[in-house]
This record gives structure tokens, C-alpha cells and sequence, in this order.
């Protein structure tokens, strides 16, 4: 099964809008453990479930060429439109049959997505098109968001948490495989030489515009939206609300400190 829970032109313009790029020391971790398994020449790398290609924009300058995959078509023309590198190329697709040969991609990535994919799948189909010490980083972050301003204390992550408890009912069970720092997809990979590092703290300067857009990305929240219009704007709209009085702004542009932890699966295939 495929879930299609991405599809629309109006949810695919949000997540070009508002998705995070990873920060760089994820990046980093993931290319140092690519030069130390593999080395070059970095060939060709491929960004598996990219949305509108923001990790995939991330990797371009470090290979020859990047290929952006995704099974939503939305996502696709959304990523074509955003201004990047000529190395960059998306196509629509599934992780679970790629248009590759057999031994030919340097580095599979997946940023926020492994966890919609049919692992068994895409598992035989990463060893299919790998090249011997080619490798994969499965990378993310959790739900679990931590709002700071001045004096405020805990008052924004509780705001935040509130958010996140009603729209509970509507997330998918997938979700949850994500917010496990992919454990079982860990432990069904079949490369022996392989790590999971669960816990890369990060923090960002990010508005409150930007932050309930994050969160009207969300799977969980456009379900919501689909089921219960009203309310689910009404949800965010009274987020907004608290979130000035706490901070005693009057600007929904205002920053805040947002932290989180990313997640990254690294898995090398054996030579
Ligand atoms: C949560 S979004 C993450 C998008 C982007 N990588 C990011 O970091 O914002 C998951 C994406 O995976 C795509 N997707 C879901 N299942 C897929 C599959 N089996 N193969 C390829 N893409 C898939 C969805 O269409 C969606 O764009």
C-alpha cells in the first residue's frame, strides 16, 4: 500500500512554504559517514519521498547529480519550481521501484518520509540500486516541539502540546513509526554495518507564522482540516492568539526559539 496523503496542489504549496531543510550537522554526519565507508567519487545521490525538495537542495552541491523522487505529483512540479542547482532533477515515483540500475546510486536519502514507505520493499530495492559501500541516511525529527520566548517558561510548549493533543484522533498509525526514530526499519535493514543515532539536538529561530505553518503540513492536520474545516482553523487561529498574548507581541512575524531533536538511520552496503 502507497498512502497518498500528500496529494493536493494546496498542501504541497504549504510544504514548500514551511517545511524545515535538515540543518547542516545533519548533513554533515551523513556526507563524513559517506566518505568513510564509501569515499569518492559522489556520483549520484537520490532524495527519496523530497516533498518540494528541501533535503534535497540541502545534498546537490556535494554530488555530480541529484534525483528527487516522490509519489505525489503535486510535490514534484512544487520542487521543479523552486529555483536550485542544474544537477537536480525530480521525477514522481515510489521508493519501493526506482528508475535506477542495479549498483549505480552513491546515497539514498530520506528526510521525514522513510517511515510512509513499505519497508520490506524498499529495503530489497535500496540494496538493488546501491553500489557496494553505497549508503543510506533515513533522517528526521519527532512531533515533540519545544517553544521558548523571554520570560514565557513553559506556557508556549504548552500551547504547542495542546495543538499537537487535538489533532491526536486524526494522525496516521505511520506517524508513530516516525516518533520511534524508525527502530523497527533499523532493525529490519540487512546490512550488518549499520547505526542509528536518535538523539541530534536542534534549535531554530523560527516565527509564529512559520511554526503553526509547519503545522498545518502535517499529515495529521489536513486530515483534520478535511474532516472538521472550522474547527481545525479555529484551532490554529486560537494558537495564534495565545501564542501573541503570552509573548506580549502583537506581530505573528515575532521569533521564537523552537527545539527538537532529529533521528538518523546510517546504513552501509556491504562491498
Ligand atoms: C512528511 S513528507 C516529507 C517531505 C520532505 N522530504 C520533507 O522533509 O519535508 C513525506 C513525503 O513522502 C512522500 N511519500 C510517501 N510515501 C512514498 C513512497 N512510497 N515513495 C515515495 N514517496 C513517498 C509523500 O508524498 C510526501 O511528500
Amino acid at each position: 500500500m502507497t498512502y497518498r496523503l500528500f496529494e493536493e496542489k494546496h498542501h504541497a504549496t504549504l510544504y514548500q512554504k514551511y517545511r524545515l531543510t535538515p540543518p547542516n550537522e545533519v548533513k554533515e554526519l551523513v556526507l563524513q559517514y559517506l566518505d568513510k565507508k564509501k569515499g569518492p567519487p559522489h556520483e549520484l545521490a537520490v532524495d527519496l519521498g523530497c516533498g518540494t525538495g528541501q533535503n534535497t537542495r540541502l545534498f546537490a552541491p556535494h554530488f555530480q547529480k541529484l534525483v528527487g523522487i516522490d509519489v505525489s505529483e503535486q510535490q514534484v512540479q512544487e520542487a521543479r519550481a523552486i529555483p536550485g542547482l542544474d544537477n537536480i532533477t525530480y521525477r514522481a515515483g515510489t521508493a519501493e521501484e526506482l528508475p535506477f540500475p542495479d549498483g549505480s546510486v552513491d546515497l539514498l536519502t530520506a528526510a521525514s518520509a522513510a517511515h510512509w514507505f513499505n519497508a520490506e520493499r524498499f529495503l530489497k530495492e535500496a540494496d538493488r540500486v546501491l553500489k557496494p559501500s553505497g549508503c543510506m541516511a533515513l533522517l528526521g525529527y519527532t512531533e515533540h516541539f519545544s517553544l521558548h520566548h523571554g520570560s514565557c517558561g513553559d506556557r508556549l510548549k504548552n500551547i504547542y502540546a495542546e495543538v499537537m493533543k487535538a489533532l491526536m484522533p486524526y494522525r496516521n498509525t505511520r506517524v508513530a513509526v516516525a516518533n520511534s526514530k524508525l527502530e523497527d526499519l533499523f532493525k529490519a535493514i540487512p546490512f550488518p554495518d549499520k547505526e542509528r543515532i536518535e538523539c541530534i539536538p536542534v534549535k531554530m529561530q523560527m516565527s509564529i507564522n512559520a511554526a503553526l505553518g509547519l503545522v498545518e503540513t502535517f499529515s495529521m492536520y489536513q486530515t483534520y482540516l478535511r474532516t472538521e474545516p472550522q474547527a481545525a482553523t479555529a484551532l490554529l487561529e486560537s494558537a495564534k492568539m495565545r501564542l501573541l498574548e503570552e509573548m506580549g507581541v502583537s506581530s505573528p512575524d515575532t521569533e521564537m526559539e523552537v527545539s527538537t531533536d532529529y533521528y538518523c538511520v546510517l546504513a552501509c552496503k556491504p562491498h
